[in-house]
């Protein structure tokens, strides 16, 4: 195991998902966190920082009582930081250095195997290394800072200690990856045995243990995580687990079906609950986006509550939680404020005082797909884009009538299902429409319309916390807009969103 202490960077996650490819199992914890020295933990990575280590307050870690007991790596601040409390000079760039640069080897080491005589880096950082520390040497230079890549010459009772002023968990530092795994492998000795079958393994024998022969129940949402949580689950305890799919009557169009019909192939023990009049019953005349959220979240919970009561016996409560929502966050700015109360399962466990059982806890999306796929679970479910909770409700901009949701749902269709057959589905993050509250004037052949818009959205992205709005070929828009307006009565007019998030969101709502 590697652990990465986090400064509060936004590269913190590449950094750990940067490991994981790699095979090898690593965990994030804040930086002021003792770290442990247990047997297993092989190496310390340091993060980057949006800190000057010139700062007052400036995070700190006892560098050198570190690498008495294992290797340690730092990127960026991390770097830095240990220039700096190792005698060396850091201080402000002449300029703030973002984006390419072309690392330059001065010496040749371990850490730097396999990597090219010149290689692209990724920089972003405005304080920079000016001068090595006594006792170290200098690995890699580039045009514009004379240290960007140092290591502590060995000294007895002391493991190695490197220094990268560039970020090689970037996507653009092309050789990146093998000086991550040349960290990993060649200087901490992990054994990369952190994989989807072994991962499968461990968690089903893990599962059984916890569980015993207790009972457990767990709400399906259709999507990518909890289907794969309940299929880990279902390994381990069969029939004992009591899945539970509610249609709150905004899913998409044969949603409930289908994904009901799938479960069952994977062999399941799921009851699908329709309860769609409730759910617009509780949605009439609410018009703002927070109080829907609020009707669907809590109906959910009593739909939810009363199913559960109805199986004898229920001792778990299974959850498809996974990595990125428990890694303890380094708060740089203070606390944030709600943009949108984010509705989705989580509002469970408060309610109903079960155990968990959280299988994918440890993982990042990406890892949940691989083992998703491990556990054959068809394509189609593994590389379904996300929806939210509260699905089409907040995508009809006003109150949801049954009505409009069919007209949304017909719209959605055809546009997803034009996105799948043209390939373009994969190239997006996530894609929808939303269904306007105004109407406007048409002409349909001899006949005036005065019909609905739609809004259609695709935005790539990869957490979904920035996006961009996807580039889609105007033929593409074209197409679709001429399927939609011919085919779904009541809309007659169709536009693209070209809004990026910040300062837009992806959702209207
Ligand atoms: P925004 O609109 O905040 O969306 O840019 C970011 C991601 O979150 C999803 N989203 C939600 N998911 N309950 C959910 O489970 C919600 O209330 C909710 N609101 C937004 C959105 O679809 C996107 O993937």
């Amino acid at each position: 195991k590697i652990l990465i202490l986090d400064f509060g960077s936004q590269y913190t996650q590449l950094i750990a998902r940067a490991v994981r490819e790699a095979n090898v199992y690593c965990e994030i914890v804040p930086f002021h966190k003792n770290v442990q020295f247990e047997p297993g933990l092989k190496g310390i990575i340091l993060s980057g920082s949006p800190f000057s280590v010139n700062d007052e307050n400036a995070p700190d870690v006892p560098v050198a009582d570190f690498i008495k007991e294992l290797p340690v790596l730092g990127v960026c601040y991390g770097a830095q930081l240990t220039a700096k409390k190792f005698g060396g000079i850091v201080a402000k760039s002449n300029k703030r250095e973002y984006g390419r640069a072309i690392l330059k080897q001065q010496q040749h080491d371990v850490l730097l195997n396999n990597m090219s005589a010149e290689s692209q880096v990724w920089m972003s950082h405005s304080d920079s290394v000016k001068e090595v520390p006594p006792g170290f040497e200098l690995l890699a230079y580039t045009d514009s800072i004379p240290v960007a890549a140092f290591k502590k010459t060995a000294a007895a009772g002391e493991q190695p200690l490197y220094g990268v002023q560039f970020h090689p968990e970037v996507y653009h530092s092309v050789e990146g990856k093998k000086l991550i795994n040349n960290f990993l492998v060649d200087i901490c000795g992990c054994k990369q045995d952190w994989t989807p079958a072994h991962f499968i393994t461990d968690t089903v024998e893990a599962l059984k243990k916890q569980i015993g022969d207790r009972k457990v129940v767990m709400a399906l949402s259709g999507g990518v995580d909890s289907t794969v949580a309940a299929t880990l689950i279902h390994r381990a305890i069969g029939d004992r687990l009591y899945g539970i799919f509610v249609d709150n009557g905004v899913l998409r169009k044969g949603e409930f079906e289908s994904v009901l019909e799938l479960y069952g192939k994977l062999g399941l023990n799921v009851k699908g609950i329709d309860a769609r009049q409730r759910f617009y019953d509780g949605l009439a005349g609410k018009t703002d986006p927070e109080a829907k959220r609020k009707v669907i979240g809590s109906l959910f919970i009593d739909i939810f509550q009363e199913e559960a009561k109805a199986i004898e016996g229920i001792g778990l409560l299974g959850q498809g939680t996974i990595y990125p929502d428990v890694i303890e966050s380094v708060s740089v700015h203070g606390p944030s404020v709600t943009i949108k109360s984010h509705h989705n399962v989580g509002g469970l466990p408060a309610h109903l005082h079960l155990e968990l059982v959280e299988p994918l806890r440890l993982l990042f999306k990406d890892e949940v797909r691989k083992v998703g796929r491990e556990l054959g679970i068809p394509a189609d479910m593994i590389d379904r884009h996300p929806f939210p909770g509260p699905g089409l409700a907040i995508r009809i901009l006003g109150e949801v009538t049954e009505e409009k949701v069919r007209l949304l749902q017909d719209a959605d269709h055809l546009y997803v299902k034009a996105l799948k057959d043209t390939g373009l589905y994969a190239t997006v993050w996530q894609a929808g429409t939303i269904l306007l509250p105004v109407k406007s004037v048409g002409v349909m052949g001899d006949e005036r319309t005065y019909e609905f818009t739609v809004a259609l959205r695709a935005v790539t992205s990869v957490d979904g916390m920035t996006a961009d709005w996807a580039h889609l070929p105007y033929d593409f828009l074209a197409n679709i807009s001429n399927e939609i307006i011919n085919n779904v009565r009541g809309i007659n007019r169709v536009v693209y969103d070209i809004s990026s998030k910040p300062p837009a969101t992806i959702e209207w709502e």
